[in-house]
């Protein structure tokens, strides 16, 4: 059965391990993707890492299609970046970044080669929204995240501001 998990958070260090290949893919793995778009669809957020649930496996989920048109999940695995180019600059959010939206600079068309899961090969040929969402969530297999493509003024400013955010969420009761 698939179950909703915890999405990780910036600056947990768990989004920072560097995701491994699959290489079967098993009913475990079958599982964690249904438990990784149901995590996905509830958050909710149109892209999803295995990372950011603390699986550090090069499995990806994504659903780009507008909410009114249902739903149309897409699953890659051990996709690969083989050719870039262009660039396109794009307000990026992330589960795994609380409360935080900055501009990045991406490539503007990307081929990516994976496979689906069933383990058949996919080539893909992204361009806008899709190439974006590609590159952010190969980007999270790496261990790499958005903020780590903005200004270091920026990412200090987020920083600052999340620190206040943690300190006030705080319990302001004792041990239990
Ligand atoms: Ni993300």
């Amino acid at each position: 059965m698939a179950e909703k998990m915890k999405i990780y958070t910036y600056p947990d260090s768990v989004l920072r391990a560097k995701a491994k290949p699959v290489e079967n893919i098993d009913e475990d793995i079958q599982t964690l993707i249904d438990s990784m778009a149901e995590t996905m669809y509830a958050a909710p957020g149109i892209g999803l890492a295995a990372n950011q649930v603390g699986e550090a496996k090069q499995i990806i989920v994504y659903d780009l299609t507008p909410q009114e048109e249902g739903r149309n999940l897409s699953v890659l695995i051990n996709p690969e970046i083989i050719s870039a180019e262009g660039e396109i600059v794009y307000e990026e959010a992330c589960l795994s970044v609380i409360d935080f939206c900055a501009e990045v600079t991406r490539n503007a068309r990307i081929k990516v080669r994976g496979v689906d899961r069933n383990g058949d090969p996919v080539d893909i040929e992204a361009e806008d929204l899709l190439a974006i969402c590609l590159q952010h969530e190969i980007d999270h297999l790496s261990g790499a995240l958005f903020i780590d493509h903005i200004s270091s003024l920026k990412r200090s400013f987020y920083k600052k501001k999340l620190k206040k955010m943690l300190k006030k969420s705080k319990p302001r009761t004792g041990k239990l």
